[in-house]
């Protein structure tokens, strides 16, 4: 199918249509499913960045993202859809949003469209509100709203755009609005830069159509990137405890980062206490939270990042989401990020590593284990192996050329998660500091797929996330130990089904 180059000459509707025609055109789909992923969400085909539009509505999850149904590259925008019932497994459903109008079109064949935003339910009315991007106009972004009555589909309002530009002039971007209520008041924070300072722009409304501008719920200090993208703001924790996520431009290898404090909904201000990364991986990007009827704080995270090697794309797709993570208050204003326990679901196979010393020097294969989905949860001693550098191997070849190597250091405190020997695609180490726990122990709990990492440290305190190419035939782990002997507690192995 060609590509279309002026939007406004067809409909919403039809420009929906077209791009569902497009999703289930075999020339344009999925064309080898080497790296497709066992149990994350991933688009049918085609292109997905952001998620986008996080949501519980009637009892059901629904994920939008910033989805190019055309191909796998960063096209016009749409708002890919699906919903699921327990997070876990998710049901495609039509495209929801497609560039169409005046606010939202692309005229150059990229760098426009319906670009990422959030949704509420506004009394039962499911309600988009997103920002229409188009390269090159003045203001280039501004916020729109789209209504659905079924949760299917979704019309723009006749009366968009809601904000028709930043609040001052000479800003660098304006976007993504997120979205919440608080008692009567509609409040949303929308990612701005100015003067080489990121920003979270605070508005109230009452009715999601007027927008009152109260000021910068936060802004850089210098050294947070020159813009923000989607930030998210939501209380957390005991009174007015409230953490802001954003996705940093432009601030070296920091792509997320999360700040938190009071906030205050009469000046908009929060106070921030604690500054620091979200995640440690180099493919964890643009997330949004939202919650749950269980009272619970959700997110997904996109699991790649811009600018990166994307080997997927050969495929006829690319981009997946996280796993669904839950993100608990801890001390001192920091946060904490662990898997949901829906994901036990997805459990096969088990097998238990007995306690053991690792030899200084040694690399032990895990017979009898190779699958390309699993979940493993490690407990070492890191006080019973102070000198000693160590860890699993994951994803070995036969050869020992491809392995991903995850490391702890008790000296140093380093963490890493080395995907040089990884495979295709790029290459790099990870890194976080980290203590053991009370008890001295280190615990990594690690969910493997097809092609990614994740990596939930000491109970979610710190997290590594990473997208890895091995080749199909790599499938060995092993436990090793550098410098000194190392303590292995224990190791349950989980093998995990597959949801395509
Ligand atoms: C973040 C982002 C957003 C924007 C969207 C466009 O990855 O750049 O700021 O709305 O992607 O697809």
């Amino acid at each position: 199918m060609e590509k279309m180059i002026d939007m406004t000459q067809f409909s919403h509707q039809e420009r929906i249509e077209m791009a569902n025609r497009a999703l289930s055109d075999p020339s344009l789909g999925v064309k080898n499913d080497r790296f497709r992923l066992h149990y994350h969400f991933m688009p049918p085909a085609g292109w997905m960045n952001d998620p986008n539009g996080l949501i519980q509505y009637r009892g059901e999850y629904h994920v939008f993202y910033q989805h190019d149904p055309y191909g796998p590259q960063q096209g016009p925008m749409h708002w890919g859809h699906a919903k699921s019932r327990d997070l876990i497994r998710w049901e495609h459903l039509p495209v929801a949003l497609a560039p169409s109008e005046t606010y939202d079109w692309v005229t150059e064949g990229i760098g426009g469209g319906c670009w990422s935003g959030s949704a509420v339910d506004d009394d039962g009315l499911f309600t988009l509100v997103y920002t229409g991007h188009v390269d090159g106009r003045r203001p280039e972004e501004v916020q729109c709203l789209a209504t659905s009555t079924d949760g299917i589909r979704f019309e723009k309002a006749a009366f968009n755009p809601v904000i028709e530009g930043p609040p001052e002039p000479d800003g660098f971007g304006f976007r993504d609005p997120k979205v919440w209520k608080r008692g009567d008041c509609w409040c949303m924070v929308v990612g701005f830069g100015k003067g080489g300072f990121g920003k979270a722009l605070f508005y109230r409304s009452f009715n999601l159509r007027e927008w009152e501008y109260v000021g910068p719920a936060a802004e850089s200090d210098g050294t947070m990137g020159d813009m923000w993208e989607c930030p998210d703001l939501f209380p957390l924790g005991e009174g007015d405890r409230h953490v802001l996520v954003i996705s940093p431009m432009n601030m070296g290898e920091t792509k997320t980062m999360y700040l938190s404090g009071d906030f205050d909904y009469e000046t908009g201000r929060l106070s921030v206490e604690h500054a620091e990364r979200l995640d440690y991986g180099f493919d964890f990007y643009a997330p949004q939270t939202f919650l749950d009827d269980r009272g619970r704080r959700l997110l997904f995270g996109w699991m790649n990042i811009w600018g990166s090697a994307m080997p997927e794309r050969g495929d006829g797709w690319m981009g997946a989401l996280t796993i669904p993570r839950e993100i608990q208050p801890a001390e001192g204003g920091k946060i904490r990020m662990v898997p949901v326990p829906e994901l036990r679901e997805l459990r096969g196979g088990h097998h238990a590593v007995k306690a053991q010393q690792i030899p200084e020097g040694a690399e032990v294969p895990l017979a009898g284990i190779r699958s390309e989905a699993l979940e493993l949860i490690a407990v070492f001693d890191a006080s019973a192996s102070k000198d000693a550098e160590f860890g699993i191997l994951l994803r070995c070849s036969e050869d020992d050329s491809e392995r991903t190597e995850v490391r702890y250091c008790p000296a140093s405190g380093i963490l890493s998660m080395d995907r040089n020997r990884s495979g295709i695609g790029d290459k790099g180490i990870s890194e976080t500091s980290i203590a053991p726990m009370d008890d001295g122990r280190i615990k990594l709990h690690l969910f493997l797929d097809r092609s990614s990492v994740e990596l939930f440290a000491n109970d979610g305190e710190r997290t590594i996330t990473n997208r890895i190419y091995p080749d199909p035939s790599s499938l060995g782990i092993k436990l090793f130990a550098r410098s000194g002997n190392a303590s292995l507690v224990s190791l349950d192995i989980w093998e995990l089904k597959s949801i395509r």
